[in-house]
């Protein structure tokens, strides 16, 4: 009877194909002027002279922006916000004349239309007293230094003792994985629309994971009260992490349109895609396993390094899925980084897990092989009954039923474990397999509930939509808690005018924001019980509230035909034009009390030329146990889209710098690869669902990221299967496999 785990279609399915969906850059504005952002040409160093007069007599030019005439912002005042990187030091943008990377904006043009600010963009020039800039992380690995991660994690955990470990294993390997940058590449280009009223109230329309920390952020950096700055995001094309943090184009609109006294718009290139708004960074990474003849792990060791920049430390959290993957006595893991003169890495679908499961993932199909033994069978053997680096209790954990579901549905058992043994005409054919694992991440959050007298409920919660359906998954939690149709309710989203959510980030939002908007629709069906139970004009009057349930809009008495009254007829004759209530929902004890994570199995063919060496995914099966579903239909599509970018990760997908400038050279989709359909087989993807009574109110581990994590692993697996070729070192290319 209830929405909540049925397959809906989108409810803004219609609004998104006919365009009448708005996004950032589409929210009409009077006035509105366009800015193009210039950046520098240089590593590292300091504007000399910028000459922007070519720019500024340029037909349609309003303004150019450079840090010679740009607004002063206040000096940073506000300590680092766990969410929300990079720092504010980074966003100082257009302050001095230091140039830190590459790219780095040095002016922003302002003009009556787009094309106009573009041409004019181009016509900034700048002289430059260059300095020794470092791009190559090889080469300053000696100077890393370990820093908490974003969630605060030190960089060092150690259990027992490794060197022991080691010495009494039967088996020991011990490899380095590396892993490049890599760029987001979603549909929607980071854009902002900044429209100010009057010198200290702004409003943005903000391409953003995170509407909340956006208006925290901006109205730090320009001095203002939170309430003088409104964020909204009504529609996101896209974001995997990138638009998790606020960057300085963002600053740059706000200060362009109070320069020119006008609202301005600006939208980042595709090419600055790749120039200052983030990226996943390179990973080396040592992985030493130990195990006995039985298959249990003696010892793991996991030493990841991760490039940074010099503005901001993001660690690329590698080792977290070692510490809570298998069950092992001795274990050491270290995550440092590198400081580099390039713009600041941040947060790509699965940080950490993605890198990390790589490594590890592979690495114990290496101890398969060292040991002779089937790699599900070596993985089962060191399950990991309770949380490995705490030993709490998992609230929930069924990763030996992904094993067994997608590994019968996948016909493991047909494998030759030999490799190179199966063909397909003049193809090799590799099967191989690894974990998925992603952590349940739950922060507080806020929802209000109306029920009004036409029969139909409003739920408000801040959040935003960035693709997965939010606005349909919301909308069926709350239809599910109010015991309505999905029809007669409507969700909204995407202000901060509405009630604070987190980011829209590490898988987060059904658990967060859908356990707010649960508890407020519950919260307001039983203040509609009360009115009814103490309202003689009711049939149910005179009840106690827990004999009353709701059902269909209406409110029925338990057991007892003919006693019970439409919501709406009850608010009418109470002369109410609705009810409202409101959740101030977060984690409790629960939280301290059990370890909660999404496990999986991820199973893949690969078709190998052995002349060639190119490689196809030719087949998948996955199986996911990620708590309750709310829509399998969307659930299927996030997995898939997962495991999408996990081909990207293990095949295509490479940032490359130039040494020479510290510049990405690989700027748009015809240099960086990323799938598409003829790169990706069908998928199929089995739920394994979860009862899960701890986790949070609603049962919802999160899936928006474990699709990705073991992705790039199974297929590096398949691909020693079907080749005797090990290829540690990611995108798996040709030239590797020749
Ligand atoms: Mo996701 S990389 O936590 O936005």
């Amino acid at each position: 009877m209830s929405a909540f785990g049925k397959p809906v279609d989108r409810v803004d399915g219609r609004a998104k194909v006919t365009g009448s969906a708005q996004y950032a850059v589409e929210f009409p504005v009077a006035g509105l002027a366009h800015a193009v952002i210039a950046g520098a040409s240089i590593g590292r160093g300091r504007i000399r002279r910028i000459d922007a007069r070519a720019a500024e007599r340029s037909e349609g030019v309003l303004a150019v922006l450079t840090h010679e005439n740009a607004m002063r912002l206040p000096a940073p005042s506000a300590p680092r916000s766990p969410e929300m990187r990079p720092i504010e030091r980074a966003l100082q943008v257009l302050q001095d004349a230091e140039v830190h990377y590459s790219g780095q904006p040095i002016a922003v043009v302002v003009a009556d239309t787009i094309e106009r600010a573009a041409h004019a963009a181009s016509l900034v020039t700048a002289e430059y007293d260059s300095q020794p800039f470092v791009t190559d992380m090889e080469a300053e690995l000696s100077s890393a230094v370990g820093v908490p991660d974003v969630a605060g994690e030190p960089p060092e955990h150690a259990r027992g003792d490794v060197d022991r470990g080691l010495a009494a294993a039967h088996a020991t390997i011990d490899v380095t994985y590396t892993t490049p940058p890599e760029h987001h590449n979603p549909m929607e280009m980071h854009a902002t629309t900044a429209v100010w009223e009057g010198p200290d109230r702004l409003t943005l329309h903000d391409a953003t994971q995170g509407v909340f920390p956006t208006r925290d952020r901006v109205a730090s950096l320009f001095g203002l009260p939170v309430e003088n700055v409104r964020v909204v995001a009504k529609f996101v094309g896209g974001g995997f992490g990138s638009k998790g943090s606020v960057w300085s184009h963002v600053m740059l609109a706000a200060m362009a349109a109070r320069h020119v006294s006008r609202p301005v718009r600006l939208m980042v290139t595709r090419a600055q895609m790749f120039s200052f708004v983030g990226f996943r960074p390179r990973t080396i990474q040592r992985v030493q396993l130990g195990a006995k003849r039985s298959g249990a792990l003696t010892a793991i060791v996991h030493e990841a390094f991760s490039q940074t920049s010099r503005l901001d430390d993001f660690v690329e959290p590698s080792t977290a899925p070692t510490k809570a993957l298998y069950k092992c006595e001795n274990v050491r893991t270290s995550q440092r980084v590198v400081r580099l003169d390039t713009s600041t890495p941040t947060f790509m679908r699965a940080p950490g897990e993605s890198t990390g499961t790589f490594a590890l993932e592979s690495a114990m199909d290496e101890l398969s092989y060292a040991l002779g033994m089937d790699p599900i069978e070596l993985r089962r053997k060191n399950h990991a009954d309770v949380e490995p680096s705490t030993g709490k209790r998992w609230s929930s954990k069924s990763l030996e039923e992904c094993y067994r579901r997608a590994s019968e549905r996948f016909h493991w058992s047909r494998r030759d474990p030999v490799p190179r043994t199966m063909r397909d005409g003049r193809l090799l054919v590799g099967l191989g397999m690894a974990t998925a694992t992603y952590p349940m991440h739950r922060r507080p959050a806020s929802a209000i509930a109306r029920l009004a007298v036409d029969g139909t409920a409003l739920v408000l919660a801040g959040s935003q939509d960035i693709g997965p359906g939010t606005y349909t998954s919301m909308t069926q939690v709350a239809a599910g808690a109010l015991s309505m149709p999905v029809r007669h309710v409507r969700f909204e989203l995407g202000d901060t005018e509405m009630p604070p959510t987190p980011i829209s980030g590490g898988s987060m939002t059904a658990a967060s924001t859908g356990s707010a908007v649960h508890e407020a629709c519950r919260s307001v069906i039983r203040a509609a019980i009360d009115l009814a139970v103490q309202d003689s004009g009711s049939p149910l009057f005179g009840l106690s509230r827990d004999d009353v349930i709701a059902k269909d809009g209406h409110l029925r008495a338990k057991g007892l035909r003919g006693r019970n009254e439409a919501i709406a007829t009850l608010l009418r004759r109470n002369g109410l034009p609705f009810l409202e209530a409101r959740a101030d929902s977060a984690p409790g004890a629960e939280a301290e009390a059990y370890a909660m994570r999404s496990f999986g199995a991820q199973f893949c063919e690969v078709r190998v030329d052995p002349d060639l060496g190119t490689v196809r995914v030719a087949r998948w099966v996955a199986a996911f146990a990620t708590g309750r579903i709310i829509n399998p239909k969307m659930a299927r599509s996030q997995f898939r889209g997962g495991i999408v970018f996990g081909i990207g990760m293990a095949l295509l997908e490479k940032s490359v710098m130039d040494p020479r400038n510290g510049r990405f050279v690989t700027r748009d989709l015809g240099s960086y690869h990323v799938p598409v359909n003829l790169d990706v087989p069908e998928i199929e993807v089995l739920s394994v669902e979860e009862d899960d009574p701890h986790v949070n109110p609603i049962g919802v581990k999160g899936i928006g990221e474990i699709g990705i994590t073991g992705a790039a692993a199974a297929i590096a697996n398949a691909v020693y299967h079907a080749t005797g070729k090990r290829v540690r070192d990611l995108p798996i290319t040709l030239d590797k496999l020749l």
